[in-house]
């Protein structure tokens, strides 16, 4: 059986999808209300927990999964920080995969990933993946760049930006580099994973075909919506001194001042990444954009 931690969010649902119509036994970890009633109603088998409260994970595994760990979060807020659910989280369902025997501990990190790193994000995605293979348990982790498709949080913000605004908004000057993956490609490599587990026992930076600057990026998909609006850019200090003076006013802004800081930080691994290790050549983010934006 696949347990999946993470089933409710952009990429556990098209998982979640996926293997549904491969037939594939699941079962999925959710908290209370709407993730759960979300899950229920795709016809996945729910079991009700919380990973950064370890007292719920208990019995909620057996010695013949395989874990599929997506649970994460980009951004604290209500009391969740990075160290809760990626660090002691990651440990809780460790504990509890060594508890049952599992066959296999897949986790999702992120590129980047690295335990000196200024950002708490990449920072706990390192601390979660030293976890993992210190577990004596098999696994495969991987560390994808962005994942696009429909909705993840980054496309949905910028395109609110791209309909709202009368021009583009470019924090800094927007020439640091992405390497966005299509999350369709992302299932691919995963359903190589599920098919020989063994296979696939070790750490994959996972990007697409193309390192793109953040505003090409930004361009092609205001192309994709079909607007010309220009990009204008905008001095980092006068974006990140607008999100202290929103927060102070106790409003959010889309982005955190963390956030702002990974805009201005290459993120981008080898551009064969995929096809070294998974056998095939992931979309362009344009062809991505075609299929879930403009068609
Ligand atoms: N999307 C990307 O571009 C990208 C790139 C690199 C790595 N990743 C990593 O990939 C994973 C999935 O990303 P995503 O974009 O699908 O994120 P997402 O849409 O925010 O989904 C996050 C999932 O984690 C669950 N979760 C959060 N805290 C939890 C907790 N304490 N206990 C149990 N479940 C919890 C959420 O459940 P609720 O629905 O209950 O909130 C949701 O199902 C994350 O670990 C993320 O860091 C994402």
């Amino acid at each position: 059986m696949i347990f999946i931690a993470g089933a409710s969010g952009f990429v556990g649902s098209h998982l979640l999808d996926f293997l549904n119509e491969k037939g594939m036994a699941l079962r999925c970890l959710a908290r209370a209300g709407k993730a759960r009633e979300k899950l229920l109603r795709k016809g996945a088998e729910v079991v009700a927990g919380d990973i950064t409260r370890p007292e719920t994970l208990k019995g909620v595994l057996n010695s013949d999964d395989i874990v599929i760990h997506l649970a994460g979060i980009i951004e604290e807020k209500s009391g969740a920080t990075f160290q809760a659910v990626h660090v002691e989280g990651t440990r809780s369902l460790i504990a509890e995969a060594q508890r049952a025997g599992i066959r296999h501990f897949f986790y999702q990190s992120a590129l980047g990933a690295d335990k000196n790193s200024w950002s708490g994000y990449l920072r706990t995605k390192a601390e979660a993946e030293e976890i993992v293979k210190q577990g004596g348990i098999p696994f495969t982790i991987f560390r994808p760049s962005l994942i696009i498709g429909p909705w993840d949080g980054f496309t949905r913000k910028l395109v609110d930006m791209i309909r709202l605004s009368p021009v583009i908004p470019i924090p800094g000057e927007g020439n640091a580099l992405f390497q966005p993956l299509y999350i369709k490609d992302w299932l691919w490599c995963m359903e190589k994973v599920l098919e020989s587990p063994g296979s696939f026992a070790s750490t994959y930076e996972l990007g697409g075909p193309e390192h793109l600057k953040y505003r090409e990026i930004v361009r092609k998909l205001a192309d994709a919506l079909g607007t010309d609006k220009p990009l204008v850019t905008i001095p980092m200090g006068l974006m990140k001194l607008s999100v202290g003076l929103f927060s102070k006013f106790m409003l959010r802004l889309p982005v955190t001042a963390d956030q702002l800081r990974l805009l201005q930080q290459d993120n981008i691994c080898d551009i064969d990444s995929v096809s070294r290790h998974f056998g095939f050549t992931p979309v362009k983010l344009q062809d991505a954009y075609q299929e879930f934006i403009s068609s």
